[in-house]
């Protein structure tokens, strides 16, 4: 497993490219990791780097036609790719690190 950045770099209850393509979402101690790619049109969530749309510490918006995603699983639960899911990168947090499996990154 290999670090990709500190819990902390990401701010609680929004998100951060940790690693290209790699889009780590907290909130508090947890943490979940997706390909910043959305189901709708397979394009990066963001329209800048590192602006990641969240509400309520639960929720990410797809800077592109709005589709939200839960944090916990991916899910789009609103706009055009309804029921579609992010793809799910496998983290773990380590001393505050997260880490990663190193052929992913
Ligand atoms: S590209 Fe994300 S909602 Fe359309």
């Amino acid at each position: 497993m290999n670090a990709i950045c500190a819990l902390d770099d990401v701010p609680d209850g929004g998100g951060l490219e940790a690693a290209p393509s790699v889009l780590v979402l907290r909130r508090g101690r947890d943490a979940w990791a997706y390909r910043n790619v959305c189901p709708h049109f397979s394009i990066p969530l963001n329209y800048e780097p590192d602006a990641f749309w969240t509400y309520g510490g639960g929720l990410l918006m797809c800077a592109h036609h709005s589709a939200m995603f839960r944090f916990e699983d991916g899910v789009c639960v609103d706009g055009p790719c309804l029921g579609a899911s992010l793809r799910r990168i496998p983290i773990r947090i380590e001393n505050g690190r997260v880490m990663i499996e190193e052929d992913i990154a």
